[in-house]
């Protein structure tokens, strides 16, 4: 009698534990994984992985190889470290060469998931620093894609990249070809493609998205030959390929600083004396001028950054869209992207109390358009100045700078890969968005002018739900507009339209195609008139058609 009555205790403890719904032990290509099982409601579990390896440790200056694989059941509940980094005072590296993990996010409902749509992000960090949970903020992580996974029902990935001169650093030729951390983030890619199924995901229904550095992955992801077949989908959040900083011209030049830095020669025996270096010393030489000027802009520092070699960028990128065609692709940016860069070139644009003086905004405006001399100058300055009254006031000139850094490095790049991909793409749709939302560090009392818009990077944290995994940091509109982005971004992993899917939205977003340019403009105000089209098409039409029709300077000379 006893003996039945255990078994029978036995039975209901057994079937308590196994209501959990959770994948349990999943085997991948490499070994056997086990994550943690987290409960989310009376019928929602979620499965965690923690820094699962998608490449062995990288080979300095080399791309990553296949991991040789385990025995044992790898317990993947630990984060990993990230890539090796500068700190943010960059008084020291942070980190480990031993880097190239990502992480899993699966919800499941009743029954465990099967055949769901994922969605793989890539960090941003000015191509220098990053990884793959994001800082912490009272406890969440910015990067868990815990809110997104559970409110959109889709399968998140966080994945870790080399960055810094252990990313990015070439010589530009084939001794050091550069773009590490690009083959990073595609061999990540190509795993989860290979073995997503075996998580309840579905390899055929992958997008990748990212902002910054990460927005301007996106799109090489896209566009490089080498991802073909992997991705379905792409979100570029305020960076691009065509992005001024995105692509290093001249990289040898920053190589040979590196070098002199940590006492290698710059002749042919430069890569072999680079590769035997200490990846700490490499890393502290990675060149970082923090003090910037309207004559010194802060965006021409990022010198570690993607390099067409031949491989990864067999062309320019405007050469390769035939290559993403097939590619549903969502880019916008921030309505005050270039603030955070405009600030560190005038710090006076801040100062309610100060003025910052037009001839500022012209030192400038001429560092943006050297190429092109005094007539690059006139042309630029009478189309930032035609709104002003006779007499601008100190914040037209202020607000007209963080406009020009905003054209500049993120939105006039962004419209021209929108309309390169509506033209290109034949199955593929296209939509553009322009996010609004004013910093909450702007106003009365607080760092930042009371006219501020959604500066570089506010986007990511209503993305990834931060207003409701930290409710007491938030308010209900945040959380509104926070729904509703995740809602636009996981229908559009879900169906390439971000109108249709599980989640419903405050205003139907359009396609956008070359005649009509029509684009979507987010807040947590936002409602049907929102839909807008032509963004900011006087200053597009500038960089992209007039600047480059006048001379170069130095044509002109010869
Ligand atoms: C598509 O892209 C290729 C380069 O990748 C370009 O040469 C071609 O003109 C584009 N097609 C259209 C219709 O724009
Ligand atoms: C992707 O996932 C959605 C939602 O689960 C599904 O409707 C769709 O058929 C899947 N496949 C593709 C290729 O979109
Ligand atoms: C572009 O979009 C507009 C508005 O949605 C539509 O009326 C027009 O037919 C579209 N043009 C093309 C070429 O698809």
């Amino acid at each position: 009698m006893m003996g039945k009555l255990r078994i029978l205790v036995a039975v209901v403890m057994f079937l308590e534990m196994v209501s959990t719904t959770s994948l349990g032990v999943v085997y991948t290509e490499s070994g056997r994984v086990q994550g943690k099982s987290i409960r989310l409601g009376s019928r929602r579990h979620m499965d965690v992985f923690k820094g699962i390896p998608f490449a062995d440790v990288p080979e300095m200056f080399e791309k990553p190889q296949p991991h040789p694989g385990w025995e044992d059941v790898l317990m993947a509940t630990e984060d990993k470290e990230m890539c090796l980094q500068l700190n943010l005072l960059m008084t020291d590296t942070r980190g480990s060469e031993d880097c190239l993990y990502l992480n899993i996010w699966v919800p499941h409902g009743r029954s465990v998931s099967t055949n769901l749509p994922v969605m793989v992000w890539i960090y941003g960090g000015a191509f220098l620093i990053g990884d793959s949970m994001g800082f912490n903020i009272l406890g969440n992580n910015l990067y868990s894609g815990q809110e997104i996974a559970d409110k959109g029902n889709v399968i998140v990935v966080t994945l870790g990249y080399r960055v810094g001169t252990l990313g990015f650093l070439s010589t530009g030729d084939s001794s050091l070809p550069g773009n590490y951390g690009l083959w990073d983030q595609q061999a990540a890619i190509a795993w989860v493609h290979r073995n997503i199924r075996s998580f309840g995901g579905d390899p055929d229904n992958i997008t990748i998205f990212g902002e910054s550095a990460g927005g301007a992955s996106v799109s090489f992801q896209t566009l490089t030959p080498h991802n073909k077949g992997l991705i379905k989908r792409a979100i570029s959040q305020s960076g691009v390929a065509f992005c001024p900083w995105a692509i290093e011209r001249n990289p040898r030049k920053t190589a040979e600083e590196i070098a002199v830095r940590v006492n290698c020669p710059i002749d042919d025996r430069m890569a072999n004396c680079l590769k035997m270096t200490d990846p700490a010393a490499l890393t502290m030489a990675g060149p970082i001028q923090v003090i910037s000027s309207p004559d010194a802009p802060i965006v021409y520092n990022l010198v570690l950054t993607a390099v067409i070699d031949g491989d990864f960028l067999p062309d320019e990128p405007s050469n390769l869209f035939h290559n993403a065609a097939d590619i549903d692709y969502m880019a916008g940016v921030n309505d005050m992207d270039g603030h955070l860069f405009a600030a560190m070139d005038l710090p006076s644009i801040n100062l309610n109390l100060v003025d910052t003086p037009i001839d500022d905004m012209k030192t400038l405006l001429a560092s943006f358009t050297k190429d092109k001399g005094e007539a690059g100058l006139e042309e630029a300055y009478s189309t930032y100045t035609s709104t002003w009254g006779t007499k601008p006031s100190r914040k037209d000139i202020k607000k007209t700078i963080v406009d020009i850094e905003t054209d500049y490095i993120f939105l006039v790049a962004t419209q021209a890969a929108l309309y390169r991909h509506a033209a290109n793409a034949t199955r593929g749709r296209t939509y553009s968005y322009l996010f609004s939302e004013p910093s909450r560090l702007g106003g009365m009392g607080r760092p930042f002018p009371s006219w501020m818009g959604a500066d570089h990077f506010d986007d990511v944290q209503y993305v990834f739900g931060l207003p409701f995994a930290t409710p007491l940091i938030y308010w209900p509109l945040h959380r509104k507009l926070s729904g509703y982005m995740i809602a636009y971004w996981t229908n559009f992993a879900k169906t390439g339209d971000p109108n249709k899917g599980d989640l419903s939205v405050p205003a139907t977003w359009p396609r956008f195609n070359k005649t009509g340019q029509q684009y979507l403009e987010i807040n947590a105000q936002m409602d049907q008139s929102y839909v807008r089209r032509k963004m900011r098409m006087r200053y597009v039409h500038f960089w992209t058609s007039i600047l480059p029709s006048l001379p170069d300077v130095s044509e002109e000379s010869i």
